[in-house]
């Protein structure tokens, strides 16, 4: 049986990610910061290996990697200072190159977003997408010239993705279920939203590829999306449609301009715990989210990208 640590394992992602590894006959073992943010994946599936451990503690990552064959790094924040973003996004991935090298980890697999860019990192619009960038060459590097040993590199660019449990178009309709109009900055921009089955499909194979014919050669890079572009303001309709709210009409949505979307999206960042809306949030928004041709998709990997619409009515209806 193979062994493979899934950090982040916790998340949105990480927990259908694990059910399929699992599922696939591999030994999982998951770090978390605390114990209870695992009760979840713990509950769900008992046979998971919980460890307490700061991933940013490069010694005790080693430890957690040894014994075992590939890694999936799932550790990702949406909200935050140019240091956190730097400690997450760059310094983790630069922290588990070494840590795979002295451990042995020959497989990598790498969750980073859409929009990214490793050739041209500081090119991109926000703090979050830079550091993405940046966190992708790291990696790159590290993979392609053999350094702390070398590994077998996947890097995959998400765009938002969306699942029973998204705070996504969740949040959306939830919105729509208290507030009398939609304030909506970003109302134009373009996202390809992929599901999140498919995306952790796309770990697992990477995970498991021996024969790719688009990209025969190391490292993988793809972008995953789904088959439909919609524009913010169309997400948001379609969620108070699928979730009946206002039997289906949903509130009117109120396009913000650029400097009102900015101030809401200050004030958010004022409220207590993690905001919905930041002005870095903002600025990732100021580019289309869809893919851009010149890197292969799921396709690559053998996968049909699902549609949004079937899935997301049956859980936004659910609820
Ligand atoms: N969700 C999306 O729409 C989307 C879109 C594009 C790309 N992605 C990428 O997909 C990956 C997974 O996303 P997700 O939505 O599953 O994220 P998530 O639900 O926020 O989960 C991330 C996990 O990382 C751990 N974590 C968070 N902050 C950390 C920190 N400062 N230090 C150490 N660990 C930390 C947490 O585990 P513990 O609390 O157990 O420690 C958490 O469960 C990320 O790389 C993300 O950027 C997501």
């Amino acid at each position: 049986m193979k062994n493979v640590l899934v950090l982040g394992g916790t998340g949105f992602v990480g927990t259908p990610v694990c059910e399929l590894l699992l599922r696939q006959g591999w030994r999982v073992t998951v770090p978390t910061r605390r114990r209870a943010n695992a009760e979840l994946l713990h509950r769900r599936f008992p046979e998971v290996r919980l460890l307490e451990l700061d991933v940013h503690d490069e010694a005790a990552l080693t430890q957690a990697l040894t014994g075992h064959q590939a890694v999936v790094n799932l550790v990702a924040i949406l909200h935050g200072t140019a240091d956190a973003f730097e400690k997450v996004h760059v310094k983790l991935p630069q922290k588990l190159a070494r840590a795979c090298g002295a451990a042995g980890v020959r497989q990598v697999v790498h969750l980073s977003a859409l929009g990214a860019d490793s050739t041209r990192p500081q090119s991109a619009p926000s703090m979050y997408l830079r550091s993405k960038g940046q966190g992708e060459a790291v990696l790159l590097q590290a993979a392609v010239l053999g350094q702390h040993a070398g590994f077998d590199l996947t890097i995959l660019r998400p765009s938002v993705i969306f699942g029973v449990n998204d705070k996504f178009l969740n949040v959306f309709a939830q919105l729509q279920k208290v507030l009398p109009v939609m304030p909506l900055a970003g109302a134009t921009t373009r996202f390809q939203p992929v599901w999140v089955g498919d995306v952790a499909g796309a770990v697992v194979r990477s995970l498991e590829r021996t024969d790719i014919a688009c990209a025969p050669n190391q490292p993988l890079v793809l972008e995953l999306c789904g088959p439909d572009v919609f524009t913010l303001r169309q997400l948001v309709e379609l969620s108070a449609r699928l979730s009946g709210v206002r039997g289906g009409r949903g509130r009117p949505v109120l396009a913000l301009p650029r400097w009102l979307g900015r101030l809401q999206a200050a004030l958010m960042e004022l409220a207590p715990g993690e905001p919905l809306m930041s002005r870095d949030n903002l600025d990732s928004m100021k580019v289309d989210n869809v893919a851009s041709g010149k890197v292969p998709g799921l396709s690559c990997l053998g996968i049909t990208a699902a549609s949004l619409v079937p899935i997301a009515s049956a859980y936004l209806g659910r609820k």
